[in-house]
């Protein structure tokens, strides 16, 4: 199997470019954020806060998180329902941040992970995939951009969506998340000795995803 595990920080455009270099290469996309969406989405509606890690360890056990694949796009199921449609507000996105520094969830959504890669050829984002949970990955990506680069296209995309949105709240929540992301005890987001380093800022799409794919060919 070939596994391309690609890790940096919310809004870098790693599932955006994940998504195209599995296409382009026929292989299987995993966002691994969107698993932990879920799990938070599960851990909201059962009224559980990011300030009660015994609920979560004990609650996160009755959720059964998997992945099917409609018209070549990742469906996330929880507990059979489809929940992609529920995922993407900032307040799961903040569940998630949080819910995810929970070692019981982080157990066992990264066995899910590593049966996914197992299995078929993969891109897989999220923050520990060339540092924990595929550490043998083919090529390794960490993928970055600055602050303002990334809370500006977090804003665009929210607009295009016609939510309503402050550009400085998404840039302190991203510096939030950042910060809660690399600083946690287990799994923190950094890059791998042998990742690549890029940096997305002045790229466009086509440039990385460009840049990728001669670095599996090569
Ligand atoms: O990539 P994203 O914004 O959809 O991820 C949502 C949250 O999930 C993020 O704040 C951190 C967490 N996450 C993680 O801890 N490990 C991963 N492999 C992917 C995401």
């Amino acid at each position: 199997m070939y596994n391309i595990a690609i890790d940096g920080p919310a809004g870098a455009g790693k599932s955006t470019i994940a998504k195209q270099v599995a296409r382009r290469n026929g292989y299987i996309y995993v966002d691994t954020g969107a698993m932990y969406r879920a799990m938070a989405l599960f851990l909201l509606e059962n009224q559980i806060s990011p300030e009660e890690p015994e609920k979560i360890s004990e609650k996160c056990r009755e959720a059964d998180i998997s992945i099917v694949y409609e018209n070549g796009e990742q469906v996330v199921l929880l507990n059979g329902r489809n929940v992609n449609g529920l995922i993407r507000t900032e307040e799961v996105s903040n569940m998630a941040s949080a819910s995810s520094v929970n070692g019981d969830v982080r157990k066992k959504l990264v066995e899910l992970q590593q049966k996914l890669a197992e299995k078929s050829d993969v891109v897989m984002d999220g923050r520990d995939i060339g540092t924990c949970v595929l550490p043998n990955a083919d090529l390794k990506i960490y993928l970055t951009a600055s602050t303002g680069v990334r809370a500006k296209r977090r804003y665009d995309e929210m607009a295009a969506r016609g939510e309503k949105c402050d550009i400085d709240v998404i840039k302190a929540d991203i510096e939030e998340r950042d910060y809660r992301d690399m600083h946690r005890d287990i799994s923190p987001l950094k890059q791998a000795d042998d990742a690549i380093f890029m940096d997305s800022s002045d790229m466009t799409i086509e440039e990385v995803v460009g840049k990728i794919l001669e670095l599996c060919a090569g």
